[in-house]
């Protein structure tokens, strides 16, 4: 396994691949990898000849009051992790690598991105479009793999694939839960013990919801109350946002009719906002 900063080196083995013909999955990461990360890569291993991982903290889709500095690193342990599942290469690039002194350039998309995280992180979606659009530059991919678990940044990047005319294969992955069914996120790391347990209320929430769902409940702002007390009975926990959205334009429904919608939470737990999600046709 390799570790390059340089795109032109990343640029330089891709091509060679090509010429033998194969077949490359790339992983899109901020690193501190998990198991969810590793269910991207480990697929990624099975269905490519050649697999690339990114491990980049993109500074443009973190706003001027989030965790940017904050946010957790670990290369050793990343490598590692990498090295096991199978990956033949982790771009590793500083930021003067990825965006010139004067990058003016940016992929903005509408719609899509005006909901759920979109308004409360009005410049993430635009740093993550920008950033992955240059990573699959950089990379040119056949597939590249993406978590459920950021539902909206997964339609985010398909519809962008769909517009600029990316010839890449998006491919959507279950989220990956701890046992207790906390989703698997870097940012579980900011939580305190007692946070942990609060934190549990997302996922138990989500699944309550379907469950009143399932047994007749189909109006949106009913589950969305329901969800939105259960939520609050804790003061540690702060609800971002609890919206029920067609999938692929994450666009709020009135009532359910399609059982595959998303219910989409996002929740301040103490000083860390979590995501989590749920479709309803899920068992
Ligand atoms: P990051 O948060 O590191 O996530 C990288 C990928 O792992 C994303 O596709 C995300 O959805 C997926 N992932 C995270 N937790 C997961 C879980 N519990 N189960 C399944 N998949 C999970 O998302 C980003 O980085 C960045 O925005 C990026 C796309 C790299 C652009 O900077």
């Amino acid at each position: 396994m390799k570790i390059f900063k340089e795109i032109k080196k990343v640029k330089d083995i891709v091509r060679l691949w090509r010429l033998e013909d194969n077949k490359i999955g790339f992983v899109p990461t901020m690193g501190y990898l998990h198991e969810g990360h590793k269910s991207l890569i480990e697929r990624a291993a099975a269905e490519n000849d050649k697999v690339i991982v990114s491990i980049y903290v993109n500074p443009m889709q973190f706003g001027p009051k989030e965790d940017l500095a904050s946010y957790p690193r670990d290369l050793e342990r990343d490598a590692k992790i990498c090295e096991e599942a199978g990956v033949d290469v982790i771009f590793h690039p500083d930021n003067s690598e990825m965006y010139v002194p004067d990058f003016c350039t940016y992929v903005d998309m509408s719609i899509i991105t005006e909901e759920l995280c979109g308004k409360s992180r009005p410049v993430h979606f635009r740093g993550v479009c920008t950033v992955v659009a240059k990573l699959f530059h950089i990379t040119s991919p056949d597939r590249a793999y993406f978590g459920q678990k950021d539902a909206q940044q997964l339609a985010v990047i398909r519809k962008m694939v769909e517009d600029l005319n990316f010839d890449i294969e998006v491919i959507g992955c279950p989220i990956v839960r701890d046992q207790d069914g906390l989703a698997k996120s870097s940012r579980n790391t900011y939580l305190s013990p007692e946070e942990r347990t609060s934190a549990l209320a997302l996922n138990q929430t989500l699944k309550k919801a379907r469950e009143l769902f399932w047994s007749g409940i189909n109006k949106t702002d009913e589950l969305i109350k329901f969800m939105k007390t259960e939520l609050e009975e804790d003061s540690r926990r702060k609800v971002d946002y609890v919206e029920i959205v067609e999938p692929r334009t994450m666009q709020p429904i009135g009532a359910v009719t399609e059982k595959n919608c998303c219910i989409a939470i996002a929740v301040w737990v103490g000083k860390t906002r979590l995501i989590d999600n749920i479709s309803l046709d899920e068992k």
